[in-house]
This record gives structure tokens, C-alpha cells and sequence, in this order.
């Protein structure tokens, strides 16, 4: 028998709110927040962003250095949003109160000159990394700062990697848990398998394809889980794709062929909405022109949005949902794409899933398994101040892999080193 969530625990690991358990777990951990292109040149225009239920503005100074402060201004809370970014600093529009990217006052332009009100007031602020073509920050105490992360992702020439974002309507852990849920493929992506330019032509997707009742094994990784999706091959062999999942919301989807590898962070905005971080990388080549082509136009598990990071297809249009195409099996949910057939579903759920009402089964020992390790994590975190895995940078060189193993031979020893992120070394791919 299969335990469901208790109501009491789907609030615990879906509420990331300052000072809640699986909040201050989420901020012991370096986290993507911007693409650099936001924050495109020293003093362009300041930025709102949202991030675990925290409004904050980003700003690049006159320096180049990268500033996440509160986002309202200590002396009256007017939004520094309409601040002036210049002279190395955020000048509040209001009264003209001056702040740099560590938060310090610079200049209080409304007190007299010999005033020292300006060595007590300050902003909040987070310490930002730009790195591997995203800006990432750290929003937990100093004295717990981790190692600066490095993903594989995120260590390869820029010509080997692509990363997008996109806002997605829907609590972070509804989102991760699509991730780390090998089974769906086989049907709500099954159309897109043999379509996609990102997807299309792989071995893989024959197996993907041809057995449509994978048996889960997973497996314990020192920052998180393999997670061993298992289909019948030829000669009585299996076919295993294995998708890592590191504390607490990185998760890597196993590849297809010689096609770039891909993988996400499912970072909260607030308890409804997260930020769905998508990328793709080839360990060993550049991105050929046709593949970031196809990325841009948001193919494979990138997506087309707007200004504001929100995809073109979203829930006021019913994702432009195709009941034609979803009658005719050429696309098995009518939605095109595959990262918005697993954000229309998701979305749709409603913000945050009622996990008391659920009917796990046994695919879905991933999920099972990933929620018991968040919500233990975050226990001890909040009871004794045990920190949690995948903090350290040897924990974040996993990789995800698909591969065909003898029958009998357990998926982490069958696949051995190849689940580990390997500089210059091709991932294992069917
Ligand atoms: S409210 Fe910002 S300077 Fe007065
Ligand atoms: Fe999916």
C-alpha cells in the first residue's frame, strides 16, 4: 500500500515562503534566477523579479556587477523598480535615496550634509554569480553559503549549451514532479517523439514507443535519486533512461541519440507559480546551427514566450489545444510542444495539486521517493540544522543516460560511470 501525502505534508513541501521549512531548505542552495540578457549592459533599466514569495528588483551597475535587493525602498517602500541605475548604484525615484548592488546606502541626497542616518539604513540583498550564461543567487544565511554550483550545463563552451525560461502557472513541486515521471512519455509526448527536431530519430523512441508499461527502480545518488525508467528491448534485454534528480529541483531527462542533453531547475516563485529553467547542452560538440534554431523557436523542451517569460500558449487560450490533431493520435493531448503538453496538464491541476487524493502506483516511485527525501530534509533543516545534500559540487556531476543492459544487472552498476557528468566524455545515449 502506497501512502499519499498528508495534507499537513503538502503544505510543508510546497510552501517556500520565508521562514517555512521547505523555504529556508530552497535557500541553503544557489539558485538560477536571471538570464544574463535581462540585465543586458552596465545601468539598464532595473528589473522585477520574484522569487519563494520575496519581491525584489535586479540591476546591473555601472560596474557590470549584478545587484538582487528588496523591492521597495527602506525610507517610504517606494518601488525601486522606478529607480535610476547609475554612478554604481539604484537611485530611489522618490527622494533620491542611493543603494549599491550589496544593499549599502550610498547616498541620502534629502539629509543634511553631516548626517550619518546614511550608515543605517540599508536594503536587502542577495549575492549574485554570473556563470554558464545564467545569473544565479543566494538568498539563505552567509554563513551557510554553499560552494558556487557546477552543472555540467553550465561548465561547457557557450557554444555547447542553450537556456531558456519560462514562468509556469502552478506550484513548483507539481512542475518538478513532471520531471522526474518517465512513465508519461509513451503517451502525452509519444507524437512529438517522432516529430521534433530535438527528439526525432533516436533508437530510444522505438523502445519509448513500443512498451508502454516501464517498471521503476530508483536509485540513491549522494545528492538525490537515479531514477531507472525500464522498457523491454530486443533479446530479451531492457532499455533503461535514468533521470537524475538533485536536491532540491534540478532534474535531468535521459537522452535521445546523438541529440544535445537536457535537463531543468523548477525554481518557486510563489506557492502558485514557479520558473521552469530549461537547458540544453552537448557535453563534447557545439550546438549545430538547426539545433539552436529549433530551441529558439521552441522546440524539444524549450517553449515560445513573451516579454514577461510567459508562453504564447497558456491557459486563457487553452494552450491552443488541437482536438483534430488530439482525435487523429498524430499529437496524443492536441497540444503542440512538449514542454507545454507537460505545463498544459500541469497548470491545469490547479496551483497546488491535492496530493491527499491521489492514487499512487508504482511508477510513481520517483515522486515517492523524492517528496520523502524534501520533506525529510526539510525537517532536519528546521529541527537540528542539518544541511542538506546536493549543496556540495561533486553531488551536481551527475548526468542522465539511456542505455540497453543485460537482464539482471541493476541500472547504477550496469550504467556506471556514465551517470557521472565526465569533462570531454559523449553522454551514453540510445
Ligand atoms: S521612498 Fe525612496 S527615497 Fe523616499
Ligand atoms: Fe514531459
Amino acid at each position: 500500500m502506497i501512502s499519499m501525502l498528508s495534507a499537513a505534508d503538502n503544505a510543508l513541501i510546497t510552501q517556500t515562503d520565508r521562514d517555512t521549512p521547505m523555504g529556508e531548505l530552497f535557500r541553503r542552495f544557489w539558485l538560477p534566477v536571471l538570464l544574463p540578457e535581462e540585465v543586458p549592459a552596465p545601468d539598464s533599466p532595473p528589473i522585477r523579479i520574484k522569487i519563494m514569495g520575496e519581491y525584489l528588483v535586479a540591476f546591473r551597475d555601472s560596474n557590470g556587477n549584478v545587484g538582487i535587493v528588496e523591492a521597495f525602498c527602506p525610507h517610504r517602500r517606494a518601488p525601486l523598480f522606478y529607480g535610476r541605475n547609475e554612478e554604481a548604484g539604484l537611485r530611489c525615484a522618490y527622494h533620491g535615496w542611493k543603494f549599491d548592488v550589496n544593499g549599502s546606502c550610498v547616498d541620502l541626497p534629502s539629509e543634511p550634509a553631516d548626517s550619518d542616518f546614511k550608515s543605517k539604513v540599508s536594503l536587502d540583498a542577495y549575492p549574485t554569480r554570473e556563470w554558464g550564461g545564467v545569473i544565479w543567487v543566494y538568498m539563505g544565511p552567509p554563513d551557510e553559503r554553499p560552494p558556487e554550483p557546477e552543472w555540467e550545463f553550465a561548465t561547457v563552451a557557450p557554444e555547447q549549451s542553450y537556456v531558456s525560461k519560462r514562468v509556469q502557472e502552478c506550484n513548483w513541486l507539481q512542475a518538478m514532479e513532471g520531471g522526474i515521471d518517465s512513465s508519461h512519455v509513451s503517451f502525452l509526448h509519444s507524437g512529438a517523439l517522432n516529430t521534433d527536431p530535438l527528439f526525432k530519430g533516436s533508437k530510444g523512441n522505438q523502445y519509448n514507443l513500443g512498451d508502454k508499461k516501464p517498471v521503476f527502480e530508483v536509485a540513491e545518488s549522494e545528492g538525490g535519486l537515479y531514477i531507472g525508467a525500464r522498457r523491454n528491448a530486443e533479446d530479451g534485454k531492457y532499455y533503461w533512461r535514468i533521470t537524475p534528480w538533485v536536491m532540491p529541483c534540478f532534474t535531468m531527462v535521459p537522452p535521445r541519440g546523438d541529440h544535445p542533453m537536457h535537463g531543468h531547475f523548477w525554481v518557486p516563485m510563489d506557492d502558485e507559480t514557479c520558473m521552469a529553467w530549461s537547458f540544453d547542452y552537448h557535453p563534447v560538440r557545439a550546438l549545430s546551427e538547426l539545433e539552436r534554431e529549433a530551441m529558439e523557436a521552441g522546440k524539444g523542451i524549450h517553449v515560445r514566450v513573451d516579454k514577461h517569460f510567459r508562453p504564447l500558449q497558456n491557459k486563457d487560450n487553452d494552450y491552443l489545444m488541437d482536438r483534430a490533431s488530439q482525435k487523429s493520435g498524430r499529437n496524443f493531448s492536441g497540444v503542440e510542444g512538449i514542454g507545454m503538453q507537460d505545463a498544459s496538464l500541469q497548470e491545469s491541476m490547479g496551483p497546488i495539486q491535492d496530493r491527499t487524493r491521489e492514487n499512487l502506483v508504482s511508477t510513481d516511485n520517483g515522486i515517492i521517493m523524492a517528496r520523502h527525501k524534501l520533506i525529510k530534509a526539510a525537517k532536519e533543516l528546521a529541527a537540528k540544522g542539518t544541511l542538506p545534500p546536493g549543496r556540495d559540487v561533486a553531488h551536481q556531476k551527475v548526468r542522465s543516460v539511456a542505455v540497453v543492459l543485460p537482464s539482471g544487472t541493476p541500472f547504477k552498476e550496469g550504467a556506471g560511470e556514465a551517470l557521472k557528468a565526465r569533462e570531454g566524455v559523449a553522454q551514453t545515449s540510445v
